[in-house]
């Protein structure tokens, strides 16, 4: 069995995208194995306890300092013993410490093209405010390995999705998550479950099925 650990911080569809590509037996041999959030209340934890999943929540708020966070974080992402963290809409900052623990082992899914609108300030609903204001006619969504940086480590899978005339960023989000996030990160999972992801350098190669 390939167990993922699932990060999340908000409403959880990429979870619920996995949750439901692992019931309807695309993604074979996988398992969610724990859902952790960062923020209590979100309805991703609502979703993960909905398919019997273990829900926890990690709040920078409980803790001291950072550096206190980062650590208990590490701590819930080791107990669950996971072959891959998957951020899934998980919008904190991967401490250091998690990047060396889980080398090519964390991957995100970020709701541009790569390396367009991505790295400082650029998540949630600001990527797609800032698609919009460049006035871009293609956008789409990247799934990446987690390396030192932000948004920065090798890619696995791109989607690319069209901008619609009168597109608000909310219209935009959606559109994205619909026709690129919810395929993208559930594929992503099944080619590393299966072993035919390659990473060279920067670059990732990707086996045929
Ligand atoms: C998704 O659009 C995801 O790509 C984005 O947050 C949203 C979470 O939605 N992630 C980032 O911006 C990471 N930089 P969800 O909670 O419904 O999956």
């Amino acid at each position: 069995m390939y167990k993922i650990a699932v990060c999340v911080s908000g409403g959880g569809t990429n979870l619920q995208a996995l949750i439901d590509r692992i019931e309807d037996g695309y993604l074979e041999d996988v398992s969610i194995v724990r859902v952790i959030s960062n923020n209590p209340g979100v309805y991703a934890l609502e979703r993960a306890k909905a398919a019997g999943i273990e829900a926890v929540c990690v709040s920078p708020k409980d803790y001291e300092d950072r550096g206190e966070f980062n650590k208990a974080l590490l701590e819930a992402v080791r107990g669950a013993d996971p072959d891959l963290v998957v951020l899934a809409g998980f919008l904190v900052a991967i401490p250091p410490e998690m990047v060396e623990a889980y080398p090519d082992r964390i991957i995100n899914i970020h709701p541009a093209l790569i390396p367009s609108f991505c790295g400082k300030g650029y998540y949630g609903l600001k990527v797609h405010e800032g698609a919009l204001a460049r006035g871009v006619k293609i956008t789409g969504a990247t799934v990446h390995f987690v390396d030192a940086g932000l948004d920065s480590g090798p890619i696995i899978l791109q989607k690319a999705v069209e901008v619609q005339n009168g597109d608000t960023p909310q219209i935009l989000q959606k559109r994205v998550m619909e026709q690129a996030e919810w395929t993208i990160l559930p594929e992503a999972v099944r080619l590393l479950s299966k072993g035919k992801v390659h990473i060279e350098g920067r670059i990732t190669r990707i086996d045929a099925d």
